[in-house]
């Protein structure tokens, strides 16, 4: 059977952990095209509750294969410590070759650039993540493959940090990274990640050719997008569908389909345009209510309601075919909740997102108020039992979005799921 796409469709933290984990046991291989460990997923199954940020939410199921893309940028540290905490082998997990490194200099330079953009922050989760992919674009950077190549290495390295060293002294202000200790690290990196490298396109591939299930895991959300969510305050990948084509070397018909995964409400973690964000103290009780805290960085996610027209947007940017709700009993006993539906931009309504952070943050949205319910859906499996309040809720979100509901997360464990039709064959 086919690829299957399930990206997230918001500013990131929509719970593609959870439901990847879910999905996998019908899957032969997982793939992660973008991003690195900016991304926070949690997974919570029998077997405990697993917090990821590099290796593919896949890895619970002993069956799966699970594969980091070249689209990918990989802290090895990180990498090494997930790949002990979970007991991986190189028969569960692949990193490719041609994926980029973040080097020391990198988490430097992002918490360097941060702070020198003072009240113009972007928030990044200061993980190196922006001036890694700067270096790949710039054709300054280190690949995973080359942490093979010592000689190489030896050639390179020492050029690049007296230039980075550069920036960060005379720019910056900041203290010059050793080269030895990066020499120190990228020789321990080298003999213990190199029975994990490989050409990952190979992988998926012969996976594909032999009709099982590949599932694409998302990072980050489709709003976070370099190239089509609200920009500068994104992340510095394509977190949409477009970006799993580059990131992992395969082409449109290996897929079955695309899925968005939405939170039931929106969340925000980082700086930019919010334009359903609650009021302080309403968002601080559903922040408090629901534990909307950063997996990687801890931070207090902002909250807002339900987007709409942001919704609409992504689903129409990757194509998506289903939609996987979130958080859904999160909204349990609500008296009401808000969808909002269209903005006003300058006193003219419109239904289009404006992509342009600066029109977008003078967007108010305009709501439809729908009435809540007292029953509860945690836990929930079947579609009998989803009352006919958060069924309502459930069609408008579908109405606004345009694409059918599949699945609904009624929790966060993976047996707190309920399809209303099968994704995968
Ligand atoms: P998951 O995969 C939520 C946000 C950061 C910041 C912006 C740029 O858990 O959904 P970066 O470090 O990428 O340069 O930061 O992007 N961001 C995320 N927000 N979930 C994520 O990943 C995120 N990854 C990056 O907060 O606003
Ligand atoms: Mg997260």
């Amino acid at each position: 059977m086919p690829a299957y796409a399930v990206i997230g469709a918001q500013w990131g933290d929509e719970g593609k952990g959870k439901i990847i984990d879910f999905l996998a046991e019908n899957a032969a291989v997982i793939a992660r095209y973008s991003g690195g460990n900016n991304a926070g997923h949690t997974v919570i199954n029998d077997a405990g509750t697993f917090k990821l940020h590099l290796v593919p939410s896949g890895i619970c199921w002993p069956h799966t294969m699970n594969v980091i893309g070249n689209g990918v940028v990989v802290d090895p540290d990180v990498l090494l410590k997930e790949i002990r905490e979970n007991d991986l082998d190189p028969s569960r997990l692949a990193v490719s070759d041609r994926a980029h490194l973040i080097m020391p200099y990198h988490i430097t330079l992002d918490r360097l650039e941060e702070m020198r953009r003072g009240s113009a922050a972007i928030g990044t989760t200061g993980r190196g993540i922006g001036p890694a992919y700067v270096d790949k674009v710039s054709r300054q950077g280190l690949r995973v493959g080359e942490l093979l190549d010592p000689e190489d290495l030896a050639l390179r390295l020492p050029e690049i940090i007296a230039f980075k060293n550069e920036i960060i002294t005379k720019i910056y202000g900041g203290d010059p990274i050793d080269i030895d200790e990066v020499f120190e690290k990228a020789n321990h990196w080298a003999s213990e990640i190199a029975q994990f490298i490989r050409p990952v396109e190979n992988i998926i591939d012969e996976a594909l050719v032999s009709g099982e299930n590949v599932i694409v895991e998302g990072a980050q959300g489709a709003l976070l997008d370099l190239d089509h969510g609200t920009y500068p305050f994104v992340t510095s990948s394509n977190s949409t569908v477009g970006g799993t084509m580059t990131g992992l070397g395969m082409g449109p018909r290996a897929y079955g389909g695309v899925a968005g995964i939405y939170k039931a409400f929106c969340t925000r973690v980082g700086a930019g345009p919010f334009p359903t964000e609650m009021e302080e103290e309403e968002g601080t009780r559903v922040r408090e209510m629901a534990g909307e805290f950063g997996v990687t960085t801890g931070r207090a996610r902002r909250i807002g309601w339900f987007d709409g027209v942001a919704g609409r947007y992504t689903a129409r940017v990757n194509g998506f075919d289903a939609m996987i709700i979130t958080r859904l009993d999160t909204l349990d006993g609500w008296d009401e909740i808000k969808v909002c539906v269209a903005y006003e931009i300058d006193g003219v309504r419109t239904d289009q997102f404006p992509v342009d952070a600066m029109t977008l943050d003078r967007a108010k949205p305009i709501y439809e108020t729908i009435s809540g319910w007292t029953e509860s859906t945690r836990s929930i499996t079947k579609a009998r039992q989803l009352n006919s309040g958060a069924r309502a809720y459930i069609e408008k979100l579908e109405e606004v979005v345009g694409v059918p509901a599949k699945i609904i997360s009624t929790g966060p464990h993976r047996n707190e799921t309920l399809v209303l039709q099968e994704l995968l064959d």
